[in-house]
């Protein structure tokens, strides 16, 4: 199979490559288009650089030649499929400024599937992965994927634009689109912008964690390897112009995540730092999953364990992070920012 992936460097898409390289070995060709933005870091999939099947390529969804580029494949022959992981992500940093989030979340799928109408109908799937922010906060229940859509925050706004623009490419043009909203991911490679990594670190060097609010917004985690066994479930056996969600079953209070991060860590709950509350936050997050358990597919990490492995991977890879959060002075200034006067 040959694969166009969008935005490999980041965290999920990272994942996903070596989740494809692992599963499939030297069938699957992979080419990873990516901007190397804050976010993205090509050294994440080093281990594949110089292999014949993995080109990385650095470039813009948004830039339609970078595009055609992508979609010619690892050495000319052609993709089979997209899977669209590139976007701008942390919902923070959509509150300081949202115009590169409707550039790459919004424009850029368009670019991406203007390609794939050049390319149809020898593509087979094109996947876009969305989020279930997209639906909006919801108190009791769940979402189902004909819920209607109500984005709270200029990220999932974005988000919720390419998410209806893919099915709209599908419903107008047949392209075989496939959206998918997951919940909150963990694992390895996170920026550590993001809670889980971010206090996680934190922690490690004795300082404070920053929780929002009153710590009771719920989230439901997934383990990224759960995830991206989902979409690859999906590439075989979804079915086109439909929308599944891949949720964790993981609902938690992010001051329960907190505690027992500092629990597996050893460290004191003095560190924890309540703050003023992210702007429009989101109360809780929650999916109902049975149209991708009917087809047969069931997340089925357990939480505490992936949650212990994901603390132990941050501790045994520091210079992963220090990397970012101590050389890179784009993090230092949005660090400060975002936490020096909250
Ligand atoms: P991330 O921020 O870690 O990585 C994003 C990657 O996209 C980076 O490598 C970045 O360089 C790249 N990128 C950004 N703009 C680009 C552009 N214009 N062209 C090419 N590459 C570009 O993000 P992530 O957490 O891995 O999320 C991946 C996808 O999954 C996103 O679409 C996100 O909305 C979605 N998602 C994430 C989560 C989550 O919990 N992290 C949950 C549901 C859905
Ligand atoms: O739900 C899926 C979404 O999950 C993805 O679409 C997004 O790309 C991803 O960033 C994530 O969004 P959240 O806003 O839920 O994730 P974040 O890690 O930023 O925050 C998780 C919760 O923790 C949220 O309720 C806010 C809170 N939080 C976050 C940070 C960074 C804190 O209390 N303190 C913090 O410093």
């Amino acid at each position: 199979m040959r694969y166009l992936v969008t935005g490999g460097a980041g965290f999920i898409g990272s994942n996903f490559i070596r989740f494809l390289f692992n599963k499939y070995g030297d069938d699957a060709q992979v080419v990873n288009l990516d901007k190397l933005t804050y976010a993205g870091i090509r050294e994440n999939l080093a281990e594949y650089e110089g292999k014949p099947n993995y080109r990385f390529l650095e470039g813009d969804i948004a830039n339609p030649a970078d595009v055609t580029e992508a979609y010619r494949g690892v050495d000319g022959n052609g993709t089979d499929v997209v899977v669209n992981f590139a976007a701008e992500t942390h919902v923070d940093r959509s509150l300081m400024e949202a115009g590169t989030f409707i550039q790459t979340d919004v424009h850029g799928v368009l670019v991406l599937l203007e390609e794939a109408r050049r390319h149809a109908p020898k593509l087979r799937r094109f996947v876009q992965i969305s989020t279930d922010e997209v639906y909006g906060s919801i108190d009791d229940g769940s979402f189902s994927e004909g819920d209607p859509l109500n984005p709270r925050n200029p990220y999932s706004a974005s988000k919720a634009g390419g998410d209806r623009m893919a099915y709209a490419y599908g419903q107008t043009y047949g392209l075989p689109v496939i959206v998918t909203r997951a919940s909150n991911n963990f694992g390895p490679y996170q920026y550590p912008e993001k809670l889980i990594p971010l206090f996680v670190t934190n922690a490690m060097d004795d300082l404070p964690l920053p929780l929002y609010g009153d710590g009771k917004n719920v989230r439901d985690w997934l383990f990224v390897d759960d995830h991206c066994a989902a979409i690859d479930f999906l590439i075989e056996y979804g079915t086109n112009s439909e929308t599944y969600n891949i949720g964790g079953g993981n609902e938690r209070e992010n001051r329960e995540i907190t505690y027992r991060i500092l629990e597996l860590l050893k460290k004191p709950e003095s560190l924890i730092k309540p703050v003023g509350d992210r702007q429009g936050h989101d109360r809780r997050y929650s999916l109902d999953t049975r149209k991708l358990e009917r087809l047969g597919f069931k997340c089925d990490t357990d939480f505490d364990a992936a949650l212990e492995r994901t603390v132990r991977w941050y501790v045994e890879n520091e210079p992963w992070w220090r990397a970012i959060k101590e050389r890179s002075a784009e993090f230092r200034a949005y660090y400060e920012k975002q936490y020096a006067n909250r």
